[in-house]
């Protein structure tokens, strides 16, 4: 917390870029932020929901799409010195399983669930690095951590996620960088509504008796502030269910 700052302001002087900022979760991170002093930088490939931000924020937007380099070095050029990264973009697949899953598919989700939140690490943390202090919150899925809780391609996605989060705490946390993941189970958001998906994997979720109710995005916005505050300064390499108590079924 910088001098002058109220105690509700635990953000106060830190840049924070949060990506999916248009979508359910993300809008609730940058009002949520924004609401505790941080300067947020938005962004998404929406332009449509990041203009509805700009009209009630006073947010940087950046329109940018997460899986293309030369998108994500115009965005920390514009940010600055980043202090917090929040990799929230990301798209669901259509819960095919491998032998289903068309390849065009499988890059897609790669590209902006995994290679998305690889880019903005790559790129934030040499400034980082030479500060000696910087941090990096992943949201993930229970996907990421689960094998039967979505198509092939976005649990591959994201339990890379999760290996991304873990090598870079085990690799730079003594250099001053924290690194976690969040692993929310369903969200009340729109990527709940899967249209087009397998009717196979319909069928199992309509058979999972045990799947608790979505949660609200606003449940899932506080912890990743959690993790990516102060009070967190001893957690590092955790990919946290949030999940209410799903994978301990
Ligand atoms: N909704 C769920 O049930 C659920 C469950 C577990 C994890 N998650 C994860 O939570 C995160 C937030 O999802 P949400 O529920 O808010 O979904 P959402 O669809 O409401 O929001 C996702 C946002 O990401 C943006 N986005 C997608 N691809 C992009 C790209 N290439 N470049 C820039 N922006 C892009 C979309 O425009 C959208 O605004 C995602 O990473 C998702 O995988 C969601």
């Amino acid at each position: 917390m910088t001098e002058g700052a109220t105690e509700t302001e635990v953000f106060a002087g830190r840049t924070v870029v949060v990506t999916g900022a248009g979508g359910g979760v993300g809008q609730i991170l940058v009002r949520g932020f924004g609401g505790q002093g941080a300067r947020v930088v938005a962004v998404d490939r929406d332009t449509a929901a990041l203009d509805r931000l700009k009209a009630d924020t006073d947010v940087v937007c950046v329109p940018a799409d997460v899986s293309k380099a030369e998108d994500v070095r115009r965005v920390v050029g514009e940010a600055g010195e980043v202090d917090i990264l929040v990799n929230n973009a990301g798209v669901i697949d259509r819960l095919g399983m491998a032998h289903e899953v068309a390849v065009e598919e499988w890059h897609r989700l790669l590209d902006i669930n995994l290679t998305g939140p690889f880019l903005f690490c790559n790129t934030v943390l040499p400034g980082m690095l030479e500060r000696g202090r910087g941090v990096i919150v992943n949201v993930a899925s229970v996907a990421g951590v689960r094998g039967g809780r979505a198509g092939a391609a976005y649990t591959v996605s994201k339990h890379g996620l999760v290996g991304l989060t873990k090598n870079i705490a085990a690799t730079l946390g003594d250099r001053g960088i924290r690194s976690n993941a969040v692993c929310p189970g369903s969200i009340q958001t729109g990527m709940q509504d899967v249209t087009d998906a397998f009717p196979s994997a319909l069928e199992a979720l309509s058979r999972d008796r045990r799947k608790p109710a979505p949660a609200l995005p606003e449940e899932i916005a506080s912890v990743v502030m959690f993790l990516a505050s102060d009070a967190a300064a001893r957690i590092n390499g955790v990919a946290l269910p949030v999940d209410s108590g799903s994978l301990a079924f």
